[in-house]
Parts: structure tokens; C-alpha cells; sequence
């Protein structure tokens, strides 16, 4: 496979765009491809078979736009879906999942707050994750309803953002925690009103850059990095009305970034 092919990446919407820019900052010569599903967002509320089907019907787009590897810039997605992307597909399948680890490292009194969608919490792949590290760690869950649908209306740190997350975060505010895990890839783009309402001690643990660091590592495997030092692109697509996702992403990433309509899947084969 050659090594300057493009690197796809995917979530329910904008919200892996908070993956992509790591990714960008720490490869900064690789072609990307993202795919924002935003015609069935959320994912967190759907059930796992949706998810996957979903899952499997992006990455087989992004395969015929030839690939080399996959990020499922998503924590619902990679907890329903990942084990079966890397059954299916014969490329490096990036995942991620919430920052339980790096919390319980850096906590010091133990106590945490871990924020995601309902699909993530109640995973077994989460389960798994708790049952493996949290010895002796309080972790406290909170799904976060609404959020993801407040981003992908266009809401990011701010003023209106303060009472959604106040309502949310105070039941874990009460338990004194001192850190506070983003496990969606959506809440980092309310992470300054986040840090507004938990207080400046609370460390907050968002896994973005650890996943691009991942995928590098990953490529260097493979020998799969591109080489090349001519200047590298950004591809985006989505489901659901172009122009909603135009704009989202003048605002979040580029006044100059061009997105098109994945094909539906009849159109795929
Ligand atoms: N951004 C996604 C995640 O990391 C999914 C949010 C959703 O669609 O519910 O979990």
C-alpha cells in the first residue's frame, strides 16, 4: 500500500473534528478524509446494531476512497463498532475510548467525573475499561443529554452554553471530584465553559491528541507515513443537508474547508 493515500476519519458529526486537529498539528503532511454522519446523530441514544451498521457503511465508503487507515474519531462508535471494523477491514483501525487512565494517573484525591453518551456508558467495552483500572478510583458517570445536539446546532463555549452544563456537571461537582474525563468527542468544544463551571482546579482529560499519537505510531508500524513534503488537504463529507455542515465547518475548522454529500449506500457497491 502506498504511503501518501489519505487517512480517513469518522464521527456522528463535528464532533470528531477535535480529533482531526490534533491529528493535522501532529501529521502534517497527510491527505485526511472526514466524514461527519450528521443525518443519524446522535449515536449515543441508538442502539449498537445502528451503530455498526453505520460504522461499517462509512468505513466502506472511505475504503473505496482508498484509505490507508481509519480513525473512528467517535467513543460510541469505537465501543460498538471497532472489533468489528478490524474484522472486516485490512487497514489499521484507529479507535478511542474516555480517558479513564490517564485520570486515575493523574487524580489526586481519587475522585473523577466521567462524562459521555449513554452508547459509550453503557457499553461492555466500558465496563471492561472500569473493571480493569479504576482500582480504587470513585469514578462518578454522567451521560451528558442534549449536548451533542446543542454543538451540532452550532453551540460552542459561551455564555448560553453555562446552564446546560451547570445542570449537568453539578451532581458530580457535589461529589468533589478534582478531574473530569471528556469521553465524546464533541464536549471539547465546550471545554472553556466546561472549566468555567467546574472551577480552574478541576483537570479536565480530553483523548484527542493521544489518539493522533496513536495513529502516528500506528503508520510508523506500517511503514505507512508519508514521505512526501508536498503540501497536504483536508476532504470533508457528510449525510444529511450540506449546507448546516458548510457552515459548522467555516466555523470550526476553515472559511475555506469544501464538503460534499457521501452517497447512500445504494450508491456505494
Ligand atoms: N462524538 C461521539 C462520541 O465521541 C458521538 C456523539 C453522538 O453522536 O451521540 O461519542
Amino acid at each position: 500500500m502506498s504511503s501518501n493515500l489519505p487517512i480517513g476519519i469518522f464521527d456522528s458529526g463535528v464532533g470528531g473534528l477535535s480529533v482531526l486537529r490534533h491529528i493535522r498539528e501532529s501529521l502534517p503532511h497527510e491527505n485526511l478524509i472526514y466524514v461527519a454522519d450528521r443525518k443519524h446523530i446522535p449515536y449515543g441514544n441508538k442502539n449498537d446494531n445502528t451503530v455498526k451498521a453505520r460504522a461499517q457503511i462509512i468505513s466502506h465508503f472511505l475504503l473505496k476512497q482508498q484509505t490507508k487507515a481509519i480513525v473512528v474519531a467517535c467513543n460510541t462508535a469505537t465501543a460498538a463498532a471497532v472489533n468489528l471494523l478490524r474484522d472486516q477491514f485490512p487497514i489499521p483501525i484507529i479507535g478511542m475510548e474516555p480517558g479513564v487512565k490517564p485520570a486515575i494517573l493523574q487524580s489526586h484525591n481519587g475522585n473523577i467525573g466521567v462524562l459521555a453518551t449513554e452508547g459509550t456508558l453503557d457499553s461492555s467495552k466500558f465496563r471492561v475499561l472500569l473493571e480493569r483500572h479504576a482500582n480504587g478510583a470513585e469514578l462518578f458517570i454522567k451521560p451528558c443529554h442534549g449536548w451533542v445536539e446543542w454543538i451540532e446546532s452550532g453551540h460552542l463555549s459561551g455564555p448560553a452554553s453555562l446552564p446546560l452544563i451547570q445542570q449537568t456537571l453539578d451532581p458530580l461537582l457535589e461529589k468533589n471530584i478534582d478531574t473530569l474525563v471528556l469521553g465524546c468527542t464533541h464536549y471539547p468544544f465546550l471545554k472553556e465553559s466546561i472549566q468555567q463551571v467546574a472551577g480552574a482546579d478541576v483537570n479536565i482529560i480530553d483523548t484527542g491528541l493521544a489518539v493522533a499519537a496513536q495513529l502516528r505510531r500506528r503508520l510508523e508500524e506500517e511503514a505507512l507515513l508519508n514521505d512526501s513534503r508536498s503540501p497536504a488537504g483536508e476532504r470533508f463529507w457528510c449525510t444529511g443537508p450540506l449546507d448546516e455542515m458548510q457552515q459548522l465547518l467555516n466555523r470550526m475548522w476553515d472559511t475555506k474547508a469544501q464538503v460534499d454529500v457521501m452517497p447512500d449506500q445504494a450508491n456505494l457497491s
